[in-house]
């Protein structure tokens, strides 16, 4: 394998932030380098360039595919960070359910929209999905569709299995819930069918135009728009915005802040943890 060199790397940073929105600065060559090794060898050059110039010309868009899988970082977990799902399931589903059980004239079974934008390998949209069945929701009365959605292909094929490995599983889900929600062979562990029924997985990319049938009721965005640039998470958050119910949340990483940036949004407090409500007014 021959050395990055730095036109290289700029040149790869400037395609992975058209397809991607990733955003690497300078230091980051070592990511292109571990990351791209194994597709070096795969394509048969020993040059990040000749991988580059292959991606450009590849009409099918298999290899730009293989570039994003490469270089979208897929960390996540069940109930990860644990207080947006206490908020979740102690307020957030709570008030959803209660406001649209009292609103007239609403059709039947009542919608409930969830999306998980960047949702990678799945297991916040099935975390989710395990929170309406302890809260007892009647999902005769209600019809809650949470929507998975991610730029990474190998993520979306991981999450629309359902299938995890015991290490995934041992990353924040409890013994009590891997119990109820899952099936195992002794290998790995499958959602069961009323969890996985309520998931839908697509391939979106954020910063490309979106548009969906429906608002959402509740927004999750986390840990996806760190890798941009303050630009392209101001072009994000609008675009969700316009995507949300009046009354609709979002909520975003811990880590994460978008005030001063997307002025469409308020947030909100609740015990320990930030949700973000539309202003009434938009921006
Ligand atoms: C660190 S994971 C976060 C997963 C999950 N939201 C969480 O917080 O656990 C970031 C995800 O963002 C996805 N991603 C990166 N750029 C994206 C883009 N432009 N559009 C959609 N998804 C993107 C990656 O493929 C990856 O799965």
């Amino acid at each position: 394998m021959s050395p990055l060199v730095a036109d290289e790397l700029a040149q790869w940073a400037q395609y992975i932030q058209s397809a991607t929105g990733i955003y690497l600065d300078g230091s980051k060559g070592y990511l292109i380098e571990t990351r791209f090794a194994p597709l070096l060898k795969e394509v048969g050059t020993t040059s990040f360039g000749e991988l580059l110039r292959r991606t450009q010309v590849d009409t099918t868009g298999a290899l730009r595919r293989k570039v994003v899988d490469a270089i979208t970082t897929n960390e996540t977990s069940f109930f990860r960070d644990n207080s947006p799902f206490e908020l979740l399931q102690h307020k957030l589903i709570p008030d959803l359910i209660d406001t649209r059980n009292r609103s007239t004239g609403a059709v039947r079974p009542i919608p409930i929209r969830i999306w998980s934008a960047a949702c990678s390998t799945g297991q916040e949209v099935y975390s989710i999905a395990m929170l309406f069945h302890e809260l007892k929701v009647d999902l005769k009365r209600f019809d809650v569709r949470i929507f998975g959605t991610d730029i990474s292909d190998r993520a979306l094929a991981a999450a629309s299995r359902g299938t995890f490995a015991k290490m995934e599983i041992d990353r924040g889900l409890p013994l009590d819930r891997l119990g109820r929600y899952f099936a195992t062979d002794g290998q790995t562990y499958r959602v069961k069918d009323e969890i996985r029924a309520m998931a839908t997985f697509r391939s979106i990319n954020l910063l490309e135009p979106f548009t969906f049938p429906h608002k959402f009721d509740l927004v999750l965005c986390r840990n996806v728009a760190i890798y941009f640039t303050e630009r392209d998470k101001a072009r994000l958050f609008g675009s969700i915005a316009r995507v949300m119910a009046p009354d609709g949340t979002l909520l975003i990483g811990s880590t994460e802040t978008i005030t001063g940036i997307c002025p469409q949004f308020e947030p909100k407090r609740h015990v320990r943890s930030v949700f973000y409500s539309l202003k009434v007014n938009g921006s």
